[in-house]
């Protein structure tokens, strides 16, 4: 068998379309008014091509011809590739402002944590004329579709300030406030483009928008939403609107494929704009106000390369990052970046060639996080409205016939940034193509990479684990273990991650049912050339709502989703630390672990107690564990099940055996 939803494609979509609509890429225009700002402090090195970028506040439509990549000339600085051996200067430049913001925060965090004998808030002010002696905070949000997008999300609003009612004692918001970095994969991706291209909003605000922009899972993104902004909407519109727009990339010369129409209809539900913003570009976040003032975390999601025909090999997979201004990767294969916002343009050797024009808008935010999330995009073949258009069904068979069944879940990048680049390390060199996939393919489904790289330094990672490991849907520490195992692989470079246990040490010791600090003790890393961050591993566990929906259910309704929001809420604060009353302030003491070794401080006696509490000892149990089925700690929300829709089984195996992928 080819493929096994192509069946079921083509009977469906041989019913002819009923008419075809042509969308204005104009008509998102109207919805950006932009307020006059102080000047932007930052200037993006990149910016260039960016009119008006000091009138510029929150992420923008900035593509000129909406989903379409353009053609412009080459910046006179004519864009490079630059090696991977430092940060860019414009994140460089930009930590110094960040860090520098996140003092305030932290200190009133620590502080409040309220670690016994410790006054934290005077350690914080003693150093903070120099931020980076103090804890540079990074946080992970792993894939697992709307299951880790919205367990995810209860994370992120445990640990925001903007939270209501989140910082009172035993709170931790504010952590967001003091983070330096926020990575997501595939569902994780989602989350962090649905904060970031919506000027840094909340979760609170996107659970309570109504107007059917954002974060309404009721119709699934196969059927579209009803609503987009203030049009009543149909599916049929909707995926004649979604064929319109890779139709343009494809006029214009650009090799598109079923990613495109994923990362289209994602946007639907994770941009607050008309048609779900087909202009709005990731590089934009790099030139938004609560960005460049220093005022978010940095924005990473990422992804895995694979050619067509590849499988895809946990210990060798070239990992790709996209931040703010650049895309590429760390990974001693391709070691190199490119400035996002001229992705598509032909580079050879690092260069683009005298006389080639330079492309804008490639870097599309639907597209991006489509990417991180390539794995889903099948779901887009489980048409059967019989309204389906014709542009609908030709682009749809061009795709499968293109590529083939093995190869769906591949998001195009062409032209490959990376042509002619690094020849001697990097196995794309020779090829004009560039594809990358979902980013937990290779396994490592929290996207811990771009954190443990040693040139960021960063001191602590809260890695918000919501992949679906076991028959039950619940996490067991693979991805954990995937990414130690990359650690000490031949692609480490210089990257270094904390011992953790096999699997079933995992299981029998309960590591996967409340936090657990990994890499507590640095000297257990005397030998190797750098400390690695201490891990705080968040397992999604239920506490008072099944959170451990299906990793291909596609539809929750909204009091689904707001108890499993609620629910990864509690997942990360432990229930307000009435689970664990030492909670808080263990958060506090891993948070200040690092720095204190960094300054010479003594380790508080609170905070000895909380390691001894919640750090991993290095015990093994490796026998083979009992099922693991929890049952919530509290008693559980009661959900309507109505609009819950979920794909058949029959699909969801097709989709894993397609790709031999289950885990995510
Ligand atoms: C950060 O704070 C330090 C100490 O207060 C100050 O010297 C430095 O200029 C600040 N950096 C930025 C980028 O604001
Ligand atoms: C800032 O702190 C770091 C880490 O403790 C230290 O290496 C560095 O020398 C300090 N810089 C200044 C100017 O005190
Ligand atoms: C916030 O706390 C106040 C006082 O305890 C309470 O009355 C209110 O309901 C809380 N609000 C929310 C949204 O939890
Ligand atoms: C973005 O958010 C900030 C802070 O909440 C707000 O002041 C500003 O008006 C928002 N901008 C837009 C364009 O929504
Ligand atoms: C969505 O956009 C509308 C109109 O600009 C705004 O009022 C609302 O606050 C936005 N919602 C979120 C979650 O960003
Ligand atoms: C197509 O049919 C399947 C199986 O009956 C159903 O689960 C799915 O929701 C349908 N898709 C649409 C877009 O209606
Ligand atoms: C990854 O491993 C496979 C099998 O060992 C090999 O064929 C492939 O060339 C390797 N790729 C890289 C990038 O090293
Ligand atoms: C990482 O890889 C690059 C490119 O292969 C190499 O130049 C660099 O020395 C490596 N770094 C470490 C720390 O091994
Ligand atoms: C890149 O090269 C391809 C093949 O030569 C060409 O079709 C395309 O127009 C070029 N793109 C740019 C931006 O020059
Ligand atoms: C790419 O081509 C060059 C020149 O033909 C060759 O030397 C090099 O080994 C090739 N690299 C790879 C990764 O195939
Ligand atoms: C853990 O998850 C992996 C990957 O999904 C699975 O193969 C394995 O059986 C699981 N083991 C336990 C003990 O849950
Ligand atoms: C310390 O390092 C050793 C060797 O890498 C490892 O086996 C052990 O599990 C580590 N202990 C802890 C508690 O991480």
């Amino acid at each position: 068998m080819k493929f096994p939803l192509l069946g079921t494609v083509v009977g469906v979509l041989a019913v002819e379309a009923s008419g075809t609509y042509k969308p204005s890429h104009d008509r998102d225009k109207q919805t950006l008014t932009i307020p006059k700002a102080n000047t932007i402090p930052l200037q993006s090195a990149y910016a260039d091509t960016l009119v008006a970028i000091d009138n510029l506040r929150r992420s923008l439509p900035n593509s000129p011809k909406g989903y379409t990549p353009s053609f412009v000339d080459c910046p006179s600085q004519g864009p490079v590739v630059r090696s991977a051996a430092s940060l860019s200067s414009s994140e460089a430049q930009w930590l110094q402002l960040r860090r520098n913001k996140t003092v305030g925060p932290m200190r009133n965090l620590l502080a409040r944590l309220d670690i016994d004998g410790f006054d934290a808030g005077e350690y914080v002010d003693r150093h903070s004329n120099n931020a980076t002696a103090l804890p540079n905070i990074g946080i992970a949000v792993s894939g697992g579709g709307w299951r880790a997008l919205m367990n995810g999300a209860g994370a992120v609003k445990a640990f925001d300030s903007r939270t209501v009612n989140n910082t009172g004692n035993g709170k931790l918001g504010g952590l967001l406030q003091s983070a330096t970095y926020l990575s997501g994969l595939s569902g994780g991706s989602w989350l962090v483009g649905s904060i970031y291209i919506n000027n840094f909003t909340t979760i609170g605000a996107l659970q309570a928008q109504t107007s059917g922009s954002v974060y309404e899972f009721g119709n699934s993104v196969v059927k579209g939403p009803e609503k987009s902004g203030l049009q009543i909407f149909n599916t049929a519109e909707y995926y004649a609107d979604l064929a319109s727009d890779i139709d343009g990339k494809h006029d214009a010369g650009f090799d598109t494929s079923l990613t495109d129409l994923w990362g289209r209809a994602l946007s639907y539900q994770l941009i607050n704009a008309t048609r779900g913003g087909p202009a709005y570009t990731w590089s934009s976040i790099g030139i938004s106000r609560p960005f460049t003032s220093g005022d978010t975390p940095y924005p990473i999601i990422i992804a895995d390369s694979r050619a067509p025909g590849e499988k895809l090999i946990s210990a060798n997979t070239t990992i790709f990052e996209f931040n703010p201004f650049e895309m590429g990767t760390w990974d001693p294969t391709a070691f190199g970046f490119v400035p996002l916002n001229h992705l598509g343009t032909n580079f050879t050797a690092g260069r683009v060639p005298a006389n080639d024009k330079c492309v804008v808008g490639f870097d599309n935010a639907g597209y991006l996080m489509g990417t991180s999330s390539s794995l889903f995009n099948q779901f887009i073949l489980q048409l059967n409205d019989t309204d389906i258009p014709g542009a609908l069904r030709d682009l749809l068979v061009g795709f499968l016939e293109d590529l083939g069944s093995d190869n769906n879940d591949i998001a195009d990048y062409t032209p490959n940034p990376f042509y002619r680049y690094n020849g001697e390390t990097n196995p794309g060199a020779n090829s004009t193509r560039l594809t990358l996939v979902d980013g937990g393919e290779d396994l490592q489904n929290i996207p811990l990479h771009p954190l443990i790289q040693p040139t960021r330094n960063v001191d602590i990672i809260f890695a918000v684990d919501s992949s679906a490991d076991t028959n039950y849907h619940w996490p067991n520490g693979t991805s954990m273990v995937a990414t130690y195992e990359r650690s000490i692989s031949n692609l480490a470079n210089g990257t270094a991650f904390p011992s953790v246990p096999d699997v079933n040490t995992f299981v029998n010791l309960g590591l996967n049912t409340r936090p657990t600090f990994f890499g507590c003790n640095s000297s257990n890393f005397t030998d190797s050339t750098v400390t690695p961050p201490l891990v705080v591993y968040i397992p999604n566990s239920p506490y008072d709502a099944f959170s451990n929906i299906s990793t291909f259910q596609l539809s929750t309704n909204d009091s689904q989703r707001d108890a499993i929001i609620s629910n990864g809420f509690n997942v990360a604060n432990m229930a307000n630390g009435t689970r664990d009353e030492t909670w808080p302030a263990c958060v506090a003491c891993a948070i200040l672990s690092r720095s204190l070794e960094r300054t010479n401080t003594a380790v508080p006696q609170a905070c000895t107690q909380c390691f001894n509490r919640f750090c991993w000892d290095g015990t093994l149990n490796a026998t083979v564990p009992q099922e693991y089925n929890p049952t919530p700690l509290y008693q559980t929300v009661n959900i309507e099940s109505k609009a819950s829709r979920s794909v058949p089984r029959w699909v969801a195996a097709a989709a894993g055996a397609a790709l031999g992928y289950h885990a995510l």
